[in-house]
């Protein structure tokens, strides 16, 4: 790594007047108190698609209203989908879903959802109300299948018993004509097998999906998974066991250490862990209460917004926590973490629709959130398997907002639609320093870091993505490309002066991303980041 001092040298030289159509970019690299280097000849491994999956659950206004409309909506559809929830999903590239939920798996009973819509059964949903069931597997499956992602089912493993999980994958992926539940899916429309290859069974087992200890759930699990139907070459499915929450690694090491007592060679049965974490405590210590930890998702104040990040950065080391502890059982490291639920998680009273539950508005915050949390999936990449911001539509952390006719794009599937650039790419290692943020908290100066990101290489094509938290700083920083050239190169912005910036029904574009050109002279720029934003630079290299 070059010194501070030699490297602002070295881009100074390689810049000459870096050039660029926006004066943001002009500014002599001596000035910068912050510096990138990517170091191409790093790379760390390929960043699965799956880091970019989705997670809906039959709550609130998910599945009603947000995804399914019916055949019969004026609501533009597609066999009863809505469209332009498919359309969005397709901009972004939408890998993976997960589905039906969340804590409503472990109530679910997934024959309910299949067989002639006007047959089946109304059913109280764990969430309050009746579930209808119009929407069920194979509605699922469409809806994945014209959105272009995989389906990965959550089982229900605390009120069905186990062959209920094998009968649902032989639903699922058995050949046609070859089972009575493949002639019941066939009647449904689709004759051919859905090829589910990812399962969970069960969903935070510590909690509403069974009250499990870990030991427990370890035994539920070697026997929900002893025995599944498999349907041929290239058709293994990947299980996820119910992970901890947030830091709880006793929770991953009871697991482990109860399936280790039948042999090492239960450790093929598991291919990925889950891990939840949300950020919701804004009380800066005040409480651990869940109800009255809870902020507002429209009105905070700069302090908010920072605690806000803060909780969100705690990923970072769930991550290293979690996969050091799977380590002391898994020392080769084939299985890997699925977080298959993550978001910011504010009280009620931010909704778009009103009474839809868990529903919150998302602004610039969770746009910034989110761009930090993908960034360190984009780091750890060899760690993350597949992650799934919780939820799609209608519910916490949304990409999309809908209702009736009435359709946005959140910042939070704003920053997507940028950070799909990554998907595929060799993760590179990258090495990012700048002053810290310093804010006001309680009457005493609290510090978050002052820049942060990610790169990733495909080809020739260079991403860059920063986020720049400080909600008034711009960010003056020196980019060193260590000796690469750019043939052409690109911005794109995600900022703006208000950072309560949000897009509503009436207003769906009061916030979106800015693009640019950029000209640059050499393998080493000045670049500034506004204030509360998030960046994308897209670099074609020579
Ligand atoms: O996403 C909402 C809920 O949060 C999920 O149903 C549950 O798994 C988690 O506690």
């Amino acid at each position: 790594m070059l010194a501070r001092r030699e490297f602002l040298r070295t881009s100074l030289l390689a810049t000459g007047a870096a050039v660029c159509s926006k004066p943001q970019m002009l500014v002599a690299a001596s000035a910068s108190d912050s510096r990138i280097e990517i170091l191409l000849d790093e790379p760390l491994g390929v960043i699965s698609p799956n880091i970019y999956g989705h997670f809906t659950e039959h709550l609130g206004g998910v599945i009603y209203d947000g995804i399914w409309v019916g055949e019969n909506s004026s609501v533009p559809n597609v066999n009863g989908i809505r469209k332009r929830l498919v359309d969005e999903l397709r901009k972004i590239k939408a890998p993976v879903v997960r589905y039906p939920g969340g804590c409503f798996a472990d109530s679910y009973d997934w024959r309910d959802g299949v067989g002639p819509a006007d047959k089946r059964p109304r059913r109280t949903n764990f969430w309050g109300g009746t579930e209808a069931n119009h929407f069920g597997t194979n509605e699922f499956v469409q809806f994945c299948s014209l959105a272009g992602a995989q389906p990965y089912l959550a089982a229900n493993l605390r009120s069905l018993p186990a062959e209920e999980f094998y009968r649902w994958v032989e639903y699922c992926n058995s050949p046609a004509g070859s089972t009575t539940l493949a002639d019941l899916r066939a009647a449904s429309g689709s004759a051919e097998p859905f090829h589910v290859r990812f399962w969970g069974v069960g969903n935070e087992s510590w909690g509403c999906g069974g009250n499990f200890t870990p030991q427990e759930y370890a035994v539920e699990y070697r026997r929900f998974v002893t025995w599944l139907p498999h349907y041929g070459k290239g058709q293994d499915l990947f299980l996820v066991a119910s992970g901890p929450y947030s830091e709880d690694s006793s929770w991953t090491r009871g697991f482990f250490e109860e399936l280790l007592r039948k042999g090492p060679d239960q450790l093929n049965s598991v291919d990925g862990l889950s891990v939840h974490h949300y950020a919701w405590n804004l009380s800066r210590g005040r409480t651990t209460d869940w109800d009255k930890g809870k902020g507002n998702s429209l009105e905070f104040e700069p302090v908010d917004w920072y605690e806000l990040l803060r909780e969100g950065q705690r990923m970072e080391e769930i991550i290293g926590n979690h996969w050091r502890a799977l380590g002391e059982y898994d020392p080769q490291h084939r299985i890997k973490l699925v977080v298959d639920e993550w978001g910011p998680w504010y009280r009620p009273g931010s909704e778009a629709t009103p009474g839809n539950q868990l529903e919150q508005i998302p602004t610039l915050r969770d746009a910034v959130f989110s761009a930090m949390t993908m960034d360190i999936f984009n780091r750890h990449q060899e760690k993350v398997a597949m992650a799934n911001c919780a939820q799609l539509i209608n519910c916490l952390n949304s990409l999309y907002l809908a209702h009736e006719d009435k359709f946005c794009v959140t910042p939070v599937g704003l920053v997507f639609g940028m950070y799909a650039a990554h998907q595929g790419g060799q993760s590179l290692r990258t090495v990012i320093s700048a002053p810290p943020a310093r804010y006001d908290r309680d009457g005493k100066t609290a510090a978050f870091w002052g820049l942060q990101g990610s790169a990733s290489l495909r080809g020739k094509d260079l991403v860059l993505t920063v986020v720049n938290p400080h909600v008034s700083e711009p960010r003056e920083t020196a980019i060193d490309l260590k000796g690469a050239r750019v043939a052409s190169a690109s911005a794109t912005t995600l900022s703006s002066t208000d950072i309560h910036a949000h897009n509503t029904f009436a207003e769906p574009a009061a916030l979106v991303p800015q693009s640019e050109p950029l000209t640059l002279n050499g393998p080493a720029f000045t670049y500034v980041f506004p204030p509360a934003s998030v960046t994308r630079l897209s670099l074609s290299l020579a």
